[in-house]
């Protein structure tokens, strides 16, 4: 299967994800700098894409885009939940987790993605595959470029030769 192949299919998959009732709630969640949860995990999910091209990881792109849309699937406004930023941290993984099993049967793979995002927070976390280590450095990516630059899009960056 060429690159072209394994694109169309990651396309499907967010396309399918990111019109899914459940999936669009987290658009209600603010997160880093002016983005929303639903911002904030597309763009995860086309950063961590753009890795796996640029470096030639053979990953699962159904996969690495479900991982990415649900990895802050904690749904809750952090300001308002009265939890300390540690232990929100440490939490949200497990929570997102909890909460994406309601509506969708996960693999392994995808479990492990949403559980070790934080890593090394907690340290035992760790990522067990290609694709979580990809969303591992998004996360840390999207995150720092959203709350310290304010980029919206990270497509913006792509786009501009940030690469
Ligand atoms: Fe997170
Ligand atoms: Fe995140």
């Amino acid at each position: 299967m060429d690159w072209k192949d394994r694109e169309q299919r990651f396309l499907q998959m967010m396309n399918r994800l990111e019109n899914a009732p459940e999936i669009l709630q987290l658009k209600q969640y603010p997160q880093h700098g002016t983005n929303d949860t639903f911002q904030h995990s597309h763009n995860v999910a086309v950063y961590a894409w753009h890795l796996a091209r640029r470096w030639k990881w053979k990953v699962s792109p159904e996969d690495l885009a479900m991982g990415a849309m649900l990895h802050d699937y904690y749904l809750y406004d952090i300001e308002k939940s009265g939890l300390t930023d540690y232990r929100h941290g440490v939490r949200h993984p497990v929570t997102a987790l909890e909460n994406a099993e309601k509506i969708y049967e996960l693999n392994e793979r995808v479990r492990n993605i949403i559980l070790s995002h934080m890593w090394p927070l907690p340290f035992t976390a760790m990522p067990k595959s290609r694709e979580a280590i990809l969303i591992n450095l998004a996360d840390k990516y999207c995150a720092y470029q959203e709350m310290k630059k304010g980029v919206v899009r990270v497509e913006d960056i792509l786009k501009n030769g940030d690469k």
